[in-house]
C-alpha cells in the first residue's frame, strides 16, 4: 500500500492534545502512527457491513504486519443502530476478546461509527484510548475531532455521550472515491458551514475550487479537510464543552435537525437537512442586520449550485415550532440562534419569539 506523506495539524488540548494526519492513500502509515501515540500492541477495529468489506482488511493486513495484535467488529450500518444496544454488543466483544485497559480501539468508518466507538472506548474500563479513521468527508471534516461521542435514545439524537478525544486521527482522502453522491454532498454542506461562519477567505475557495471539489480532486480534498479541521481544532480549544463559542457548529443545525425530525429522519441525509438550515439561517441573518441579502444569496447559490435543495420542506408553522422547541439546544424557553456577520464571521443570537423566526424564512402559519 502507498503511504503517501501527507500534513499534520495539532489539536491542542494541553495532556489531551492529539494529531490529525492527512494524506492520500495513507492508512498504511497507522502502526508507525499508533506507536508515536504511545498505544500498545492490541487493536480492535470497529466498523460496519459497508465499509468493512472495502478497508477493514487493508488496515488489519497493514496492523498486523506493524506487529500489532488486531481483532474486527462489524456492525450493522445506519444511524438507527446508534443506539445503547450496540453500545452493548462493542463491550460484549471486547471482552469477548479479552480486552483490557491497554487495548486500543479504531473507529473505521463514518459520523455513526466514530460517535459510537468513541462513546464505547470512553465508557469500557472508565476509559480506554481510541483513534478515528474517517472515511465519510462529514466525519472527516467534522465529527472526528472534538471529542463529542455518543448515541441516541428513544426520544432524541444524540442524548447519551461523553467527551472523550481520540489519540489521533486520520484523513485518508482516498477513501471518500467510494463514497456515495448523496452522502459526499452531505459533507459538502457541513464544509460550506466553516467558510461561512469562520472564514470568508476559505469560503472563496470553496467558491473558486467547486468543481475540483465535486469532482472530489484528491489535492483539492487535502487542502479542504484540512482547512475544515484547522478551524474546528481552533473552536474545539478555545470551548471543548460546548460552553459557549462551540456552538457555533451548530450554525443551520436548529431548522436542520427540525426536518430531519418532521421527516423521521428517512428522506434526508443530515447535510442535506443543514443545507436547507444554512439557507434560512442568512435569511435571518439578514434580518437581524448581520449580512446582506447579497451575501444571503451567494450562500443559496453554492449550495443549488452543488445539487444540494435550499428550501425548507411544506411542513406547517405548528409542526415547525414543535420540532424546534423539542431541540436540546433550547434552554428555558430561549434558543441560541447562530448567525452568520456577513461570510465568516458569526453571532450567536439568544431569540424566544420562535414564530417571527418562522416568518422570517417564509414558514407561513
Ligand atoms: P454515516 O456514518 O452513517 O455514513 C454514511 C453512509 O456512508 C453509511 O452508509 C456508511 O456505511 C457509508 N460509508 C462511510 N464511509 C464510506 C466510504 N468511504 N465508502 C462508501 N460508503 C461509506 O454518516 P456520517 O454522515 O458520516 O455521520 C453522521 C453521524 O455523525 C450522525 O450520527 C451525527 O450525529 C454524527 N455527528 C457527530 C458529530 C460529532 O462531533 N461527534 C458531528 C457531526 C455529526
Ligand atoms: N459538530 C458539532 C461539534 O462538534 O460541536
Amino acid at each position: 500500500m502507498d503511504t503517501t506523506a501527507g500534513s499534520v495539524i495539532t489539536v491542542g488540548l494541553g495532556g489531551r492534545s492529539y494529531p490529525i494526519h492527512f494524506g492520500v492513500d495513507i492508512l498504511g502509515n497507522l502502526p508507525r502512527l499508533a506507536r508515536e501515540a504511545g498505544l500498545g500492541g492490541r487493536a480492535v477495529i470497529v466498523t460496519n457491513e459497508t465499509v468493512g468489506p472495502l478497508y477493514c482488511s487493508a488496515v488489519v493486513e497493514v496492523l498486523e504486519q506493524g506487529g500489532i495484535r488486531t481483532a474486527s467488529l462489524l456492525l450493522p450500518d445506519g444511524e438507527e443502530h446508534k443506539h445503547l444496544g450496540t453500545i452493548q454488543r462493542i463491550i460484549d466483544f471486547l471482552l469477548e476478546q479479552g480486552a483490557d485497559r491497554r487495548t486500543w480501539l479504531v473507529a473505521l468508518g463514518g459520523g455513526v461509527i466514530g460517535d459510537m466507538v468513541g462513546f464505547a472506548a470512553a465508557v469500557f474500563l472508565r476509559g480506554v484510548p481510541f483513534v478515528q479513521v474517517p472515511t465519510t468527508l462529514l466525519a472527516q471534516v467534522d465529527s472526528s475531532v472534538g471529542g463529542k461521542t455518543g448515541v441516541n435514545h428513544p426520544s432524541g439524537k444524540n442524548l447519551i455521550g461523553a467527551f472523550h478525544q481520540p489519540r489521533f486521527v486520520l484523513v485518508d482522502v482516498a477513501t471518500l472515491m467510494t463514497l456515495p453522491e448523496r452522502e459526499y454532498l452531505g459533507g459538502f454542506a457541513e464544509v460550506l458551514k466553516y467558510g461561512i461562519v469562520l472564514d470568508g477567505t476559505f469560503f472563496d475557495y470553496i467558491e473558486e475550487h467547486q468543481r475540483q471539489i465535486l469532482d472530489r480532486d484528491r489535492e483539492t480534498l487535502l487542502q479542504l479537510t484540512r482547512r475544515c479541521c484547522e478551524l474546528k481544532a481552533m473552536v474545539v480549544e478555545r470551548d471543548e464543552r460546548e460552553e459557549g463559542m462551540r456552538a457555533v457548529l451548530n450554525y443551520g443545525h436548529t431548522l436542520g435537525h427540525a426536518v430531519e425530525a418532521l421527516t423521521a429522519y428517512r428522506s434526508y441525509t443530515h447535510g442535506e437537512a443543514v443545507a436547507m438550515g444554512m439557507v434560512a439561517a442568512t435569511r435571518v441573518s439578514a434580518h437581524f442586520g448581520c449580512c446582506s441579502t447579497a451575501e444571503a444569496e451567494r450562500v443559496r447559490r453554492i449550495i443549488v449550485a452543488s445539487g444540494l435543495a435550499d428550501r425548507l420542506p411544506p411542513f406547517s408553522r405548528d409542526e415547525y415550532r414543535r420540532a424546534i422547541l423539542k431541540d436540546k439546544k433550547m434552554k428555558e424557553g430561549a434558543l441560541t440562534l447562530v448567525l452568520n456577520e456577513g461570510i465568516g464571521g458569526f453571532r450567536l443570537q439568544p431569540v424566544t419569539d420562535i414564530d417571527a423566526i418562522l416568518d422570517v424564512c417564509g414558514i407561513g402559519g
